[in-house]
């Protein structure tokens, strides 16, 4: 069994009210009596892709001082910039090509995908990770189940804003899943909504915003809900390749 923690869409800025926020979900994270696997952060960690924003998370979220309790695994969104985000987030050397990392666990693996399109807000898989995610789940020698982590979401989630920037080539990533039993589900970022549905068969699950939460049409007509606590969920992959979320506020 898997146990993953999930936050999405920090859009860390420098302001007092984008570090409480993350520094909030992280302390009851950090404390949490019992051990959870994971932290997966999917993407918008910094609002403008600056460097500094991303020293910021990596101090927020321990990634330099080794003050995670355990693994924090990352994919970059559409406010993130692959150079800097590679450079202040991860220490590594700057570059520009799709930012995709893998996390094998004992029994399963979580497969973080960069589905950015360097300056633009809709997303894509790039040929390069469709062949990545390939060549990594052929690795992992069929024995384990995988979640595949990326930040915008295939399918529209009826709410004009995030259907306005989707993953583009949906039917490319359907056609992979139908070719990877493996996979056993998919989660995202980015529409700043606690949502559930499923994919070419496999369950989505789009993670609540760290930043603001999205009003649906129905709720308001202010689209952010920026007084809505911070969103937190709780990922469990279990022995039978099913996968639960629940969902917390902090
Ligand atoms: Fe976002
Ligand atoms: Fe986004």
């Amino acid at each position: 069994m898997l146990v993953v923690a999930h936050i999405s869409d920090l859009h860390l800025d420098g302001s007092a009210r984008a570090t409480e926020r993350a520094e909030r979900v992280r302390d009851r994270l950090w404390r949490l009596p019992g051990r959870v696997d994971a932290l997966l952060v999917t993407g918008d960690i910094a609002d403008h892709g600056a460097e500094a924003e991303y020293e910021e998370a990596a101090r927020i979220l321990g990634l330099r001082d080794g003050g995670a309790p355990f693994p924090v695994l990352t994919c970059p969104g559409n406010h993130d910039a692959r150079a800097p985000y590679r450079k202040a987030l991860l220490g590594r050397p700057a570059a520009d090509g799709p930012v995709n990392s893998v996390r094998v666990f004992d029994d399963a693996a979580v497969l973080m995908c960069d589905s950015s399109i360097p300056g633009r807000d809709d997303g894509a898989l790039e040929d390069e990770t469709y062949a990545w995610i390939e060549a990594t789940l052929d690795g992992l020698g069929g024995g384990r189940r995988a979640l595949l982590a990326f930040h915008h979401p295939p399918v529209a989630l009826h709410h004009p804003l995030p259907d306005s920037y989707p993953l583009g080539e949906p039917d490319r990533l359907a056609a992979l899943l139908a070719r990877r039993p493996e996979i056993a589900g998919l989660i995202t970022g980015h529409a700043h909504t606690p949502a559930a549905t499923v994919f070419a068969g496999r369950p989505l699950v789009v993670g609540p915003g760290v930043t603001w939460t999205l009003r649906l049409p129905w709720e308001g007509e202010q689209v952010a809900d920026r007084d809505a606590p911070v969103g937190l969920a709780f990922h469990v992959l279990d022995d039978e390749g099913r996968l639960t979320t629940h969902f917390r506020v902090v």
